[in-house]
């Protein structure tokens, strides 16, 4: 009697614990978006090294007049890019950003301060910070750009060997063969390493059924790639997809779970 009237009482606790975070998390959604009215699609974009990646803000208000734009980045002096009085100003420009960044005049126009960066590199992982001010408000968000290498792996058939081969990997990923039953199959991988420390892959699985599927998995830290070999007697369909991971900084903490079981154990013990 004693313990269960205990763990409802607790339960309860938790259920208003619960609440008030809830609460609160509203009340912070509800007034960041009128004090700072910038959105972005992602905040945590894994830029793909050597190819152009999209860092998106925008106002909210579809048509505004007079937008300044700023966008910069932390632990560097000068700006990503700028924008103000009606044209782009180059003077503060970081010379790491020269000739790589840019803005879409047609969307600019309409709140959208989306930002090109051309030809991502190592050194441009870091926090982005893209101001809006214009007529009808605007505000300040900010991007973590994280950078890695991927790409899709291609598959051969040759006898009853398939092999994978996917040019461009960085971080070094493990490459994990299954069956469509999710079974972990036996592949042979070996990793060759460019002078740009990119890793090239090849794997290879024998023997396959004919007209067997298989899936391969190419994995590390920011970038997982799945794809799915189909064979058939002439050819080999392919699907492939690439997830990516959630910045370790928008993981929900672990101290709300940690405060509540603390205080339960206690309460119930
Ligand atoms: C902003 O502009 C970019 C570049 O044209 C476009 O890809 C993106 O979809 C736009 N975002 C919004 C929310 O309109
Ligand atoms: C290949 O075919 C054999 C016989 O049909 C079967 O036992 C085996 O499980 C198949 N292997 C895979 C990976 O599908
Ligand atoms: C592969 O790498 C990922 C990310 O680094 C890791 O989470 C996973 O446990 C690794 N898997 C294996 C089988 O090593």
């Amino acid at each position: 009697m004693g313990i269960l009237s205990r763990i409802i009482f607790c339960s309860m606790i938790i259920l208003i614990i619960l609440f008030a975070f809830a609460i609160i998390l509203i009340l912070s959604l509800a007034f960041s978006k009128t004090a700072f009215g910038v959105l972005s699609t992602n905040t945590a974009p894994v830029g793909n090294l050597g190819e152009d990646q999209l860092l998106s803000c925008y106002l909210p208000i579809p048509t505004v007049s007079q937008v300044s734009v700023s966008w910069e980045k932390s632990g560097i002096i000068g700006f990503v890019y700028q924008h103000t009085n009606g044209a782009a100003s180059f003077k503060n420009q970081n010379p790491q950003f020269k000739g790589r960044t840019e803005l879409f005049p047609n969307d600019l126009v309409t709140g959208n301060a989306s930002l090109m960066l051309r030809n991502v590199r190592l050194s441009d992982e870091g926090e982005y910070y893209c101001t809006i001010s214009s007529s009808q408000g605007g505000g300040r968000i900010t991007i973590s750009l994280r950078t890695a290498a991927y790409t899709a792996p291609t598959f051969t058939l040759t006898n009853n060997v398939l092999a994978a081969e996917a040019s461009r990997w960085f971080p070094e990923p493990n490459v994990t063969w299954f069956s469509l039953e999710q079974e972990v199959l036996q592949g042979d991988t070996t990793f060759s390493q460019s002078s740009f420390g990119i890793y090239s892959i090849t794997s290879k699985l024998q023997p396959v059924n004919k007209s067997g599927s298989y899936m391969l998995k190419i994995e590390n830290d920011l970038v997982t790639s799945v794809s799915t070999a189909r064979l058939t007697e002439t050819e080999i369909s392919k699907f492939s997809y690439f997830a990516f991971s959630v910045a370790s900084s928008l993981l929900p903490s672990p101290h709300l779970r940690i405060m509540i079981s603390v205080l339960c154990v206690f309460y119930v013990t």
